[in-house]
């Protein structure tokens, strides 16, 4: 037996029947057809709130939406957050349609001339990776008649210690190193762009609150180190995020309001240069992973050599990361689910596998679940981010899921 992550707390809550947003699991399958993603739009709210009562006022919350670019969940998140964060030209077309192109960031590096273009012509901010990129976005705001909104994204002398996607404190294809920074500043601003600050994002997936306040703290001295080097005030600094949430067994939740707490003091003790800049904290599956879930239907449950399969519908094509191979580097098993069952007692042991043929696809390793049989619904929680768009979908030509936000 190995275990399963922890359920999320309004799901783990729940006995008999599995329902999301208040509607039955298997109805809503039923209705929509499977595999099916969910997502709950009051769970994403409530996070924006918990959000707001941990973290100082005036601290702006950026959605990254890698996590999940999903335009009827974009409308529901929109008018919640400051700003959205997208990586190509393709999310920032979903983005405009939900903001105005001043509250919205690009980061990422290798962005195309043609999409520099696209975020200069609609007034978003581009967050420059090297000083290449800060060239080329100066000769396409030109080109435009258009003052770019340009900020540097820093590559930190720091890391985002206990993350699980370090992104900082070395080489990187991210972000300008610390020691150059303030040369890009000095240019971009020579050069007659709108400089609009920086973003500094040290890592992703930390859940000890320590790690994450030591990181902005860090973030905030850094920030203030290069605008004195730079000679420029910063009219926002992005402190990341990095942000985590408990996939598996053993995972605590990340205590936000202890990071809030820290984040006060030290924007109280902060550097007199960044007195007058505003602050930004960029998240993505914090905001979305645990409202989301993966329903798929059970084809087959078969025996072999001692061992049970539940053979679902769906698999990693679809919910990749539940499979551990996306950036993890032990697998481990996501919390799941017999919809029907909440709170059933478990009557053994079973592998939930996937329909791709491939060893790979294996969404539950030995877990316990109560019975369940063929036709019935498996449940697959944290598929909030990173999930349809983050999965291999046309791998072995199986039909693409369908998204409902209820
Ligand atoms: C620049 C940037 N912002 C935001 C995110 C979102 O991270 P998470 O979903 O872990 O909050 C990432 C993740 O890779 C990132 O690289």
């Amino acid at each position: 037996m190995k275990p399963m992550g922890p359920i999320p707390p309004t799901f783990a809550a729940q006995t008999g029947t599995l329902t999301i947003g208040g509607q039955d699991a298997t109805a809503l399958v039923a209705a929509h057809g499977s595999p099916l993603f969910v997502y709950d739009a009051a769970l994403v709210a409530a996070q924006v709130a918990r959000f707001r009562a941990a973290m100082p006022a005036g601290v702006d919350l950026h959605y990254a939406i890698k996590a999940n670019p999903l335009p009827a969940l974009l409308t529901r998140v929109a008018p919640l957050v400051d700003g959205l964060d997208v990586a190509s030209a393709g999310e920032l077309a979903r983005a405009l349609a939900v903001k105005p192109g001043s509250a919205i960031s690009f980061a990422g590096p290798g962005k195309r001339d043609d999409e520099l273009a696209a975020a200069i012509a609609a007034g978003a901010t581009i967050n420059l990776e090297s000083a290449g990129e800060a060239r080329r976005a100066l000769a396409a705001g030109e080109r435009l008649g258009i003052v770019p909104r340009l900020a540097v994204r820093v590559n930190p002398d720091l890391e985002l210690r206990g993350s699980g996607m370090k992104m900082g404190g070395r080489a990187s294809p991210f972000g300008i190193d610390a020691e150059h920074a303030a040369a890009v500043v000095r240019e971009v601003i020579a050069a007659g762009a709108d400089w609009c600050g920086f973003h500094i994002f040290a890592g992703s997936q930390a859940l000890d609150a320590a790690a994450v306040s030591e990181t902005q703290a860090a973030t905030l001295a850094l920030a203030a180190r290069l605008a004195e080097e730079a000679g420029a005030v910063p009219p926002l600094v992005n402190l990341g995020g990095g942000f985590g949430v408990p996939y598996f067994a053993g995972d605590a939740p990340l205590d936000v309001a202890s990071v809030g707490a820290a984040l006060d003091t030290a924007l109280a003790a902060r550097a007199d240069v960044l007195r007058d800049s505003r602050f930004a904290i960029e998240l993505g599956r914090w905001l979305v992973a645990e409202a989301g879930v993966y329903l798929t239907r059970v084809v087959d449950v078969k025996q072999s050599r001692g061992e049970t399969f539940v053979v679902i519908d769906g698999g990693l094509h679809h919910q990749l990361a539940a499979s551990g191979n996306f950036g993890t580097v032990v697998r481990r098993n996501y919390p799941l689910a017999v919809a029907p069952r909440m709170g059933s007692t478990a009557d053994g042991e079973v592998s939930v596998v996937g329909c791709l043929c491939t060893p790979l696809d294996r969404l539950g390793d030995r877990v316990a679940l109560p019975p369940v049989g063929v036709g019935e619904v498996i449940a697959i929680f944290l598929a909030g981010a990173y999930g349809a768009t983050a999965s291999p979908a046309a791998f072995l030509g199986h039909p693409a899921p369908a998204e409902i936000v209820v």
